[in-house]
């Protein structure tokens, strides 16, 4: 990986250490580039018309996004982000009272409001599924649980809160052959690491452009599985996703666009095609391999200073690198690098309650490593909170 020639394509390297890539990366200048020319395209010569000269663009997205995670481009739906694409797949379905849904403990705060207000409409119950001792989702727990009342499984894959990474393969094989929902809230990995939707079994996969993505705020996607497909009911319907057929009838689009309505943030969109085509050109492989390297070395070197305790769980760990600082809450000690340079960010009990109140954790520090991020980066920061031990 030419690490060199790919920080050389994002300014923002150039003038800040940023480690905030699990709340949103710094987009490379091509990404930059793109949404600029069409905003550009947009005022010279109107908004539909500019849509048009980039039809090819927004073909291509669609293969692009559906290859980030092994989809084919029929399957996915572009979103504003992933809550949006998370919610509308649930509120797609109907459920019945007496119906069980599952989700991680883990699972984030916009996810579990959504699965709360439709148990509330349906009269469903939403049961836990227990952790392991690694923090994982418990598979013999949850082999356990399957039975007729369940409808619908929702986990998400590497949680807001740490490096833990989800055995979403091994839940996908417990699920096999049932007529379960399988929601899968991939957000902080699309772009991290390689996905197959394929492998992992999911009906439904989430996820936001501007994490390890790379792409502009305000933009994400769904993947639909196409077997899955035409049992999705999505609630809010336009001329893009249905068609008005007569005075009682209307159908609707084949295949995930049906989820989509017709108006957007394009220029954004074309944001994302770039950012796409991006990651894949750089390598899904290869970016998983420098985050693992990078995050492994900013754990060892933490776990050498008592000052900082680690709070990731799991066997393996990905970039979501989460800590505390002693003497420093999450929130000042944000604003401090900040001042010194450094972006780093934080995670509150409420972003995953049930884990967080099951640790007794309030509010802790989170660093994202990225492939663009360097040793060196990770050396200096770890110098700054020396520097604030010492001060
Ligand atoms: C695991 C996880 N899921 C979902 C989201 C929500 O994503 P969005 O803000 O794009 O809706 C986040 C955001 O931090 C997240 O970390």
């Amino acid at each position: 990986m030419q690490i060199e020639q790919l920080r050389l394509e994002t300014d923002g390297c150039k003038s800040i250490i940023h480690l905030n890539n699990s709340g949103a990366s710094l987009i490379p200048n091509a990404v930059r580039d793109q949404v600029m020319h069409y905003l550009q395209q947009e005022a010279l010569n109107g908004g539909y018309e500019t849509k048009e000269e980039y039809a090819e663009v927004f073909s291509k997205l669609y293969e692009d996004v559906g290859a980030l995670v092994g989809a084919a481009p029929g399957e996915i739906a572009i979103f504003s982000g992933s809550t949006a694409a998370w919610s509308s797949a649930l509120n797609s379905l109907e459920f019945q009272k007496g119906d069980v849904f599952l989700a991680s403990e883990v699972e984030y705060v916009s996810n579990y409001l959504n699965l709360l207000q439709c148990s509330e409409r349906y009269g469903v119950r939403i049961k836990i599924i227990p952790s392991d001792q690694d923090g994982r989702v418990d598979l013999k727990a949850l082999a356990d649980v399957l039975d007729e009342q369940v409808k619908l499984v929702a986990v998400t894959h590497v949680p807001t809160n740490g490096g833990l990474i989800n055995p979403v393969e091994e839940v996908g094989q417990l699920l096999k052959g049932r007529d379960i929902v399988y929601l899968l809230d991939a957000c902080q990995s699309v772009g991290q690491m390689p996905l197959d939707v394929k492998k992992i079994g999911c009906t439904f996969l989430s996820a936001t452009g501007r994490k390890f993505l790379r792409a502009p705020r305000g933009t994400g996607f769904l993947y639909v599985d196409k077997e899955f497909v035409d049992r999705c009911r999505p609630t809010q319907l336009d001329f893009a996703s249905a068609n008005w057929l007569s005075e009682t009838e209307y159908q609707l689009r084949a295949g995930a666009r049906r989820f989509e309505l017709f108006e957007a943030n394009f220029a954004a969109r074309a944001g994302l095609a770039v950012a796409a085509r991006y990651a894949l050109d750089v390598g899904l492989d290869q970016i998983w391999n420098r985050i693992v390297e990078l995050s492994n070395y900013a754990r060892s070197r933490f776990s050498t200073i008592p000052e900082i305790t680690i709070h990731d769980r799991g066997e393996r760990n990905c970039g979501i690198v989460s800590f505390s600082f002693e003497g420093w809450h999450p929130k000042e000690l944000q604003a401090e690098m900040r001042k010194r340079g450094i972006n780093i960010s934080s995670t509150e009990k409420t972003s995953t309650l049930l884990d967080m109140e099951k640790r007794s954790l309030e509010e802790i520090s989170r660093i994202g490593i990225h492939y663009y991020n360097t040793q060196e980066e990770i050396d200096q920061f770890i110098g700054q909170l020396m520097d604030l031990i010492t001060d």
